[in-house]
């Protein structure tokens, strides 16, 4: 049987990181609330030119570097995003121009922090159906663009990054993506959205005065919906591989927030030292949060061959997901 399997891992942050001192002389909240009630302790912000396409573009070459291929020899490139460059083109097709991957086409799935899980589930099918691909599976955002630098409760969460995987087609039935579970609940699209900027509620001078083209949010609602779901898609893939918490190696779940996941590895009874956890140095950065996570956790060795990997992600939508890897 033909499998994807990743091939290669890259992430990137902008340079400038701003703490949550920082934030303090900007919005009336303190380090101390936002550890406690986050685990966030810095985040990097884009500055300087710095876009989507741009850092993920630093990304997808050094997975395309690990992996000994060359920007070439990439057939499509698919990007989870909530913040692209531009409406259109599509973020895919941008760092298509930027890497020089001539024979690729890209494109753009819209998910917000189930965007990666989303990108890979689809990728996965392509590598499926032609087991010579190379395909590029991205999640980057710049979440300081759509996000309200006045309003307490959303802006001290968010930060900005891109991860990239590479995946190729193998024949060794042991390894690759197991499977992928993807699931969403539009009824439930007003907890966490963004009101401004599309057909509904186009850019005007009035949206843009009252900041309506940034993330609004009902914290405490989207947290118990974030808890029940994460949850229920992780035991779903668990019992589709008729795997056991106790088979899980690695848990990379969405970096929300720390309680989040700390209540979703409690439930599922997986240990929480075998959940990887970065949210204090990036915040939640959306889509880009697990291929980040997976990256880290690829490059410092923490990951070995025939580990099992589960990744879980959620967001606006709502729309969540899960993803499990032999590695
Ligand atoms: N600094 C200080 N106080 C703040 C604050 C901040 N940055 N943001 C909110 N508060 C205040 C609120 O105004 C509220 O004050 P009040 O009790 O006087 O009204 C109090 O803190 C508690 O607010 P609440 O929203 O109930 O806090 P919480 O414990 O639910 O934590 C979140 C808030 C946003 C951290 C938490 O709800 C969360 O993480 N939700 C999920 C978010 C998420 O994951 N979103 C993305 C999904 S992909």
């Amino acid at each position: 049987m033909n499998r994807s399997v990743i091939i290669g891992t890259g992430s990137a942050v902008p340079k400038k990181v701003v703490t949550n001192e920082d934030l303090e002389s900007i919005v009336d909240t303190s380090d101390e609330w936002i550890r406690t009630r986050t685990g966030i302790k810095q985040r990097y912000i884009a500055e300087d030119g710095e876009t989507t396409s741009s850092l993920a573009t630093v990304a997808s070459l050094r997975a395309l570097e690990m992996a000994g291929v060359s920007p070439e020899e990439v057939d499509m490139i698919v990007v989870g995003t909530t913040s692209p460059d531009m409406i259109m083109p599509n973020t895919g097709a941008l760092i298509q121009k930027h890497l020089g991957a001539t024979k690729a086409f890209g494109f753009d799935v819209y998910a917000a922090c189930s965007g990666f899980v989303y990108a890979l589930a689809v990728a996965d099918k392509f590598v499926k159906e032609k087991p010579g691909s190379k395909i590029l599976a991205v999640g980057a955002e710049i979440l300081s663009s759509i996000t309200d630098w006045q309003d307490r409760n959303t802006c001290v969460l968010f930060g900005d990054a891109a991860g990239v995987v590479l995946l190729g087609g193998s024949q060794e039935s042991d390894r690759g993506i197991l499977s992928t579970h993807l699931r969403s609940d539009g009824r439930l699209w007003e907890l966490l959205h963004i009101p401004g900027g599309g057909c509904v509620y186009p850019p005007s001078a009035e949206m843009a005065e009252k900041r309506d083209y940034c993330i609004r949010m009902q914290g405490n609602e989207v947290f118990k919906h974030a808890v029940r779901s994460l949850a229920g898609v992780a035991r779903e893939a668990m019992e589709e591989n008729q795997l056991k918490p106790d088979d899980i190696d690695l848990f990379i779940p969405h970096q929300a927030n720390m309680r989040i996941m700390k209540k979703v590895a409690e439930s599922l009874e997986i240990p929480i030292d075998r959940v990887y956890v970065n949210i204090d140095r990036y915040g939640n950065t959306s889509s880009a949060s697990i291929p980040v996570a997976l990256d880290e956790a690829n490059r410092s060795g923490r990951l070995k061959r025939g580990d099992l990997v589960l990744l879980d992600a959620f967001g606006g939508g709502f729309t969540w997901g899960a993803v499990m890897i032999r590695w």
